[in-house]
């Protein structure tokens, strides 16, 4: 067995080894996704750990960096992504192994953190004390039921009582719907946008100073994540003042156990108007029901000002266990300076945008 640094030319075999390896994400299994994640990224090229048995690789775990406003600084971290695996190599350590060679690699690479996104079967790897990451924070998972809400589906995939279900999200969808959208003041406008232009580097200067800890939202960083983005078509909703942009939100439609759900990704406010976080979700509520979808689904940290307008707008925090999708944000760092900022969850500005499945 070998493990040597991985090249552009494996991303054939490990597609394929991809392909096998993970239950879920298929559309993004595709040769442009591997050439825009590790090519084409603003922040640089992505790298990794191959293990090779013979002349078969048989186990990737690969990461790509990610700019980062810390403090007052920005500084590049490398998120880890696609640990994986072959079947028939699993349980002799391989995985941890390979996590152990990538953590050396991207310190090498002069990253000042690693951080990943785990999925329940490397949870425990990467926070193993062999591996060395741990958990900063696990944000909540907000829905809005809207009104072609179906519960059956919920029904089926959770085992729950029918009855209650199907009278509780009843209960739930017609409550949600009698919150009344805020009030949005002459002079605002909200509109769909095609193109990512300077506004929203202006947005991303004045907002990123009011927060201590986000990863890079420029207007580069947004046209590669949003615009170039090989499989989903994102839409992005924003809200002007007087021709300023002071908030845009980036949304898609997937399916999920048969239902259509609008998935909030992204956004960013003016931070002198928290108000603008309501007028995205209005924004997003009005495309939803134009779109005729059954829920709008987000996720964010308490301490985050839209939480605030979630509960205003009539989403309902998923108890834990009932959550479709669940994140924990992993780090290990390599600059102690940093260390304060990853002891303090409160500190953060993140959404789903900042990962690499959504
Ligand atoms: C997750 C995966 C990479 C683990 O590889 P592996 O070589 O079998 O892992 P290791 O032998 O190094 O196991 C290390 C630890 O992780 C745990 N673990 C391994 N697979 C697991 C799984 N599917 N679920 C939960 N824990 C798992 C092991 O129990 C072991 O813990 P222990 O030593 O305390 O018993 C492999 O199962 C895989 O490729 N899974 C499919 C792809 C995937 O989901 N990748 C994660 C992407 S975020």
């Amino acid at each position: 067995m070998k493990i040597r640094p991985y090249e552009t030319k494996d991303n054939d075999t490990l597609n394929r080894l991809k392909l096998q390896a993970f239950e879920s994400g298929m559309e993004r299994m595709r040769l442009d996704f591997w050439h825009w994640q590790f090519e084409q990224n603003p922040a640089g090229k992505g790298s990794g750990s191959v293990a090779v048995e013979g002349d078969e690789i048989v186990g990737f775990l690969g990461f790509v960096p990610k700019r980062i406003k810390i403090g007052e600084r920005i500084v590049v971290g490398a998120q880890i992504l696609d640990l994986m695996v072959d079947p028939k190599m699993r349980g002799r350590q391989l995985g941890t192994f390979l996590a152990q060679r990538t953590n050396m690699q991207i310190q090498e690479s002069g990253a000042s953190f690693t951080f990943g996104l785990p999925n329940k079967n490397s949870y425990r790897l990467l926070t193993h004390e062999r591996v060395g990451l741990r958990t900063i924070f696990s944000p909540s998972v907000w829905v809005k039921p809207l009104r072609s809400f179906s519960i059956l589906t919920l029904v089926r995939r959770y085992r729950l009582p029918a009855i209650a279900t199907r009278i509780g999200t009843g209960c739930l969808a017609l409550l949600s719907s009698c919150f009344r959208p805020p009030h949005v003041p002459t002079g605002v406008t909200m509109e769909e946008v095609e193109g990512i232009d300077d506004r929203f580097e202006h947005l991303w200067r004045i907002a990123s100073q009011a927060h201590p800890v986000l990863f890079v939202r420029d207007a580069e960083y947004l046209r590669w994540r949003y615009l170039l983005h090989p499989v989903y078509k994102y839409r992005i909703l924003c809200v002007s003042e007087r021709g300023r942009i002071v908030g845009f939100l980036m949304v898609y439609e997937r399916l999920f156990e048969g239902m259509r759900i609008g998935q909030l990704v992204d956004w960013l406010v003016d931070p002198a108007l928290p108000q603008a976080n309501a007028w995205l979700l209005r924004a997003a509520q009005n495309w939803a029901h134009a779109a005729g979808l059954d829920a709008l689904i987000a996720a964010a940290l308490p301490t985050m000002s839209i939480a605030h307008a979630f509960r205003r707008m009539g989403y309902f925090p998923v108890p834990k266990r009932f959550e479709p999708i669940t994140t924990n944000l992993i780090v290990l760092s390599f600059d102690n300076t940093l260390d304060r900022y990853f002891q303090s969850p409160a500190r953060w500005f993140w959404t789903w945008g900042d990962s690499d499945v959504v």
